[in-house]
């Protein structure tokens, strides 16, 4: 990595951190939502599903993941024997902490005959309650594998459930559970934007409500945008319908396009807790370790299996 760029105290924490890194044969995973500080010392930059595929398979002895605890924890579910570290402890997510175990167990038997699918925005025990797990890369695949009438609990968000499931009208019990950043996207911020930039491009994350998505030309979870942008042509306009840091992201893939954001409110305050010097810490202290009791992971890693399967 060329350090000559990168600005003085920020450089001096690179520095350390590339050292540790090796030291220690580690490996950054980082959500594409986090810092740009953060984004620069990443061995890899990515969505949900990118980073479990990463995690299941590095031959590093140690994960640093930078993103939100959930993210972790699932990369130690894929890989046990590693350490994971979590450099901002709290770092969560709310729309996971929306439903709890007591919750599932009830609403499974009530409904024996249904299959659970669960977004990966959950807790292992969650997913170890679920027959399959879901990213917002691959729900929409995941549902269609199943049998059209075929009884669906989705767990835990609504927006996402409600737009996978939306060619399955029948059958489906949807958590009302949300994003906080995602679910306060109107559909008039979109139609306003539409209207000041008709040439522009809108893609939208699936977190978002239906009214929104049905506005947009592209549906796609964080890592869809950035392989969607990657084909326009230069100096398009786009409206990003997502966190706000994805803009930073995708500049890093297609600085010659022109972001425009649907609106301002749209920061995961989450994801913007990890600063370069928790990165630094998490290295040189082995902090923070995340794990998973074996019985709970052995069960989680049945539906993150059957999802990395499908694709
Ligand atoms: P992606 O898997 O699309 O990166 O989404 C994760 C997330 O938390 C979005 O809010
Ligand atoms: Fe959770 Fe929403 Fe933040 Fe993603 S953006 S981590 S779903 S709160």
């Amino acid at each position: 990595m060329d350090l000559s760029n990168v600005p003085g105290s920020r450089q001096e924490l690179t520095k350390e951190i590339l050292e540790l890194k090796k030291k220690y044969n580690a490996v950054i995973l980082v959500h594409n939502y986090q810092l740009d500080e953060v984004q620069s010392v990443a061995d890899h930059l990515g969505d949900s599903l990118e980073l479990s595929r990463l995690a299941a398979k590095t031959s590093a002895d140690i994960i640093v993941f930078c993103g939100v605890h959930f993210m972790a924890e699932t990369a130690y579910i894929l890989s046990p024997t590693k350490t994971v570290l979590l450099p901002e402890i709290n770092a969560g997510c709310p729309m996971a902490d929306m439903i709890n175990p007591e919750q599932l167990k009830k609403l499974k038997e009530e409904n024996p005959d249904a299959i659970v699918v669960t977004y990966v925005n959950s807790s292992a025990e969650i997913k170890a309650l679920s027959d399959y797990c879901c990213t917002s890369a691959n729900a929409e695949k995941i549902v269609a594998t199943l049998p059209a009438n075929q009884k669906i609990i989705f767990t835990p968000d609504m927006n996402l459930g409600a737009w996978i499931t939306r060619k399955r009208p029948d059958n489906k019990i949807i958590w009302p559970g949300y994003c906080p950043v995602h679910h306060r996207l109107l559909p008039f911020e979109i139609e306003e934007k539409k209207r000041q930039f008709p040439d522009a491009v809108v893609i939208v994350h699936p977190e978002a409500p239906i009214d929104v998505l049905k506005l947009a030309d592209a549906v796609e979870s964080t890592g869809g945008m950035v392989n969607y942008v990657q084909s326009l042509p230069s100096g398009k306009f786009v409206i990003i319908g997502t966190e706000a840091g994805m803009i930073n992201r995708l500049r890093r893939v297609r600085s010659d396009l022109v972001y425009i954001p649907a609106s301002p409110d749209t920061v995961c305050s989450n994801m913007k807790k990890t600063r370069l010097s928790h990165v630094r810490d998490s290295l040189l202290f082995m902090q923070h370790k995340i794990t998973v009791p074996d019985e709970i992971a052995e069960k989680a890693r049945r539906s993150i299996n059957r999802m990395l399967e499908v694709g």
